[in-house]
């Protein structure tokens, strides 16, 4: 089967102390480690919350050398999200309801060196992107509503998931498909058996006595 990927959000960290935090789920001598770090930028306008932005990242990429994946949760991704991926993220996600031109978008991300990713919220269909999705590395299914870190998974967007896998496993499309929100261990092997790829977790990794033995649990628990 597909080797599961696991990216850590920050949101759930400690703030204060992001690069030590960031550490605690590196690879270790027993462990590969996170494969993304997930960076969840709020603006207070397309969400309800407001997190850290680009001066944050910039020191992040300096303080850890896990492939960061920003999840801009922002009103005009076009302006705010190239400059991630000239800061040196390794994925750029912004939101498909927050603009009227996703691909512009996902083309002025890849011209700067990033990987491209949608992201579309519990309640958005997947019919309406399918024809733009060859422009993006990266599709990325909220299982919450975007703000806030410790929501309850809402199972019915396996529905998307079990979509996009199909059209993947077809050949169709070359896509990461990543699942985001109430990722724990009693929700992951759904999604894993639904098809995807990457999976978020935030409290269940950072509310974990170590992270770094949580990310594994999970990685494993998705590959079973
Ligand atoms: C929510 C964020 C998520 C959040 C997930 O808007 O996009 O990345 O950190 O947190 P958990 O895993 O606790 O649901
Ligand atoms: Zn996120």
């Amino acid at each position: 089967g597909r080797t599961p990927m696991i990216a850590p959000s920050i949101l759930s960290a400690d703030f204060a102390h992001l690069a030590a935090e960031a550490a605690a789920v590196g690879s270790a001598e027993d462990r590969p480690g996170a494969d993304w770090l997930h960076v969840d930028v709020m603006d207070a306008h397309f969400v309800p919350n407001l997190t850290l932005g680009l001066p944050v990242v910039e020191s992040l990429l300096k303080a850890t050398d896990i492939p960061l994946d920003c999840h801009l949760m922002i009103e005009d991704p076009g302006t705010w999200a190239p400059p991630y991926a000239e800061a040196g993220a390794a994925n750029v996600t912004f939101h498909a309801e927050a603009t009227d031109d996703p691909s512009a978008v996902a083309r002025d991300i890849r011209a700067a060196g990033a990987a491209a990713g949608l992201s579309l919220k519990p309640g958005t269909p997947l019919d309406g992107y399918l024809e733009i999705l060859r422009d993006f590395d990266t599709l990325l299914i909220m299982s919450v509503e975007p703000g806030f870190g410790g929501q309850k998974f809402i199972p019915e967007v396996l529905d998307k998931v079990r979509a996009i896998r199909k059209i993947v496993d077809s050949g169709q499309l070359r896509l990461t498909v990543e699942i985001d929100g109430g990722i724990n261990a009693d929700t992951i092997e759904q999604a894993a058996e639904a098809g995807v790829d990457c999976f978020v977790a935030g409290s269940a990794v950072y509310g974990a006595s170590d992270p770094g033995v949580a990310v594994e649990a999970l990685r494993a628990q998705a590959a079973a």
